[in-house]
Parts: C-alpha cells; structure tokens; sequence
C-alpha cells in the first residue's frame, strides 16, 4: 500500500512538472505583430507593386491595408510560383519560415504591436 500511495504521488508530481514546464515555453514566445514581423518583410518582398505611391496595386503598406488582406495575402504566397495568382509576383518563393511568420500573424491574432 505505502508502495503504491508513493507511485501515485510521483506520477501526480511529474504531472504537475509537465504541465508548468510547457505553460512557461508558451508564455515565452512572443506573439508575432504587425510592426515588429509582418511589415519588414512586406517591404522587404511586397515592393514596390504593393507600396504607394510607386507600385499601383492593392496597398499593403499599413497595418489596416495588411490586415485587410491578409487572408488573400496567406492563399497566394502559398501557391506554386507556376500557379495562377503567385505572390511575390515573378519572384522566388518566400522561405516556409516567411509564409509562416504571415500565418502566425493572423493566427495571434492580426495584432498592431
Ligand atoms: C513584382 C510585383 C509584385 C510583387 C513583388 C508582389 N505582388 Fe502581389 N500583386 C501583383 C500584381 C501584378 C497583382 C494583380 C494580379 C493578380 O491578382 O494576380 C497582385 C495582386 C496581389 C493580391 C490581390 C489583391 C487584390 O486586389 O485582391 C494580393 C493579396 C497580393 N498581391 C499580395 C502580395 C504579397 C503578400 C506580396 C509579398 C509577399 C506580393 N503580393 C508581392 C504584383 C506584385
């Protein structure tokens, strides 16, 4: 019996480790935001199609206009380069770590900063 009250409090206390241990790795990822994440690369690889006055497509220099289009923004740079509606437009395909910082971004929550 004292064998067995001993197990259960050790599983009940590694348990207990688990769980704090991968609420504190939650807690120290940061969320991705606009104006730390999203807006360097979108005018590091959006431009200048997408930022006024030079480019003349849809703007995407703001935290609205990114936001707004962000859904359409994550289906396109998503496509193969060879498939219709390829973003960056005649450009090599962002790196999966890129597309993933525009996934990540809505996925937190679209935030400004
Ligand atoms: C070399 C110019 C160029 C670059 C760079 C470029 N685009 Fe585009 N983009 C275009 C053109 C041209 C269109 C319109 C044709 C089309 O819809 O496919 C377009 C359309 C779009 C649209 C659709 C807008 C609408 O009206 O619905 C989105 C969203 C978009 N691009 C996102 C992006 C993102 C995000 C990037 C950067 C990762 C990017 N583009 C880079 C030229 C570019």
């Amino acid at each position: 019996m004292k064998k067995m009250i001993l197990l259960l409090l050790m599983s009940v206390g590694a348990l207990f480790q688990f769980c704090s241990s991968t609420k504190k790795a939650q807690a120290s990822v940061p969320k991705v935001t606009y104006t730390a994440n999203v807006q360097p690369l979108i005018v590091n690889n959006c431009s200048p199609c997408h930022i006024p006055p030079k480019g003349n497509k849809e703007a995407l220099n703001t935290y609205e206009t990114a936001k707004a289009n962000i859904d359409e923004s994550i289906v396109r740079i998503n496509k193969k380069p060879d498939e219709k509606g390829f973003m960056p437009f005649k450009h090599p395909k962002l790196s999966d770590s890129t597309v993933n910082v525009f996934v990540q971004w809505k996925a937190d929550g679209l935030l400004e900063k």
